[in-house]
């Protein structure tokens, strides 16, 4: 049975005022997504270890690190000590992904992969048996607030038919520029776990956009329950 998701991305959270953010959502989510970003994989810098750390004092929220960042290898096992759940790295920033997806279970992490726009939906076919998740990115990485990119949507649809004809049990994220609007159309496509940051954090009531979001999930999960 699919099960399906929300993962508010703590990226458009107030960061002056972390805990209380991420605590006033805490009901509609199932997840955390936190944004790492190495300024050099993506230009920008963002969260690192010790901010993991401190969320994980105050949420029992599975926390999942999307390491946006050159050497997701060397990087893996200080996620996991400050109590990290699970990381998913790009598939363009490792030659070989299974390097650090034998780090990350030797860490007993959960693992992922995300694929940018621009990858095709058949590079990461190898390494699907052995992931958790695929994150399919809605956007290029590096910001939050960017406008979702329509023409990823048949790679949704392509990651799920994949998992349909093998029968393989990978989760399938979207992540980037989802909202309302266009969750939708990631969730018609086949993705079962809905990443959103401005769209949660950036309204005034994080909490009641959590919901909303959420809500556009149940009819999903009632059909395949
Ligand atoms: C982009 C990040 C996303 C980002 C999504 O590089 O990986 O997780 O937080 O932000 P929104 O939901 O605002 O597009
Ligand atoms: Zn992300």
């Amino acid at each position: 049975m699919t099960r399906y998701k929300l993962a508010p991305s703590v990226l458009s959270a107030d960061f002056a005022h972390l805990a209380d953010h991420v605590t006033a959502v805490a009901k509609h989510a199932d997840l955390l997504h936190v944004d790492v970003m190495d300024g050099h994989f993506v230009p920008p810098i963002t969260i690192g270890p010790v901010v993991v750390k401190a969320l994980r004092r105050v949420t029992d929220l599975p926390l999942e690190c999307h390491l946006m960042v050159t050497e997701p290898e060397e990087q893996t096992e200080q996620f996991a000590e400050a109590g990290a759940d699970s990381v998913v790295w790009h598939l363009e920033a490792a030659s070989d992904p299974r390097p650090v997806l034998r780090r990350a279970r030797g860490l007993r992490l959960g693992a992922g992969l995300a694929i940018n726009p621009g990858t095709s939906f058949e590079a990461v076919i190898p390494y699907l048996e052995e992931i958790d998740v695929l994150n399919v990115m809605t956007v290029n990485p590096g910001w939050a607030g960017q406008a979702f990119l329509h023409e990823v949507v048949p790679k949704i649809r392509a990651a799920r038919e994949h998992a349909d004809r093998t029968g393989l049990t990978y989760d399938i994220s979207v992540d980037g520029g989802v909202n309302l609007e266009t969750a939708g159309l990631c969730l018609e496509a086949g993705a079962n776990i809905l990443g959103a940051a401005t769209a949660i954090f950036g309204d005034p009531d994080a909490a009641a956009a959590a919901e909303r979001l959420r809500a556009l999930m149940a009819p999903y999960a009632d059909r395949t329950a």
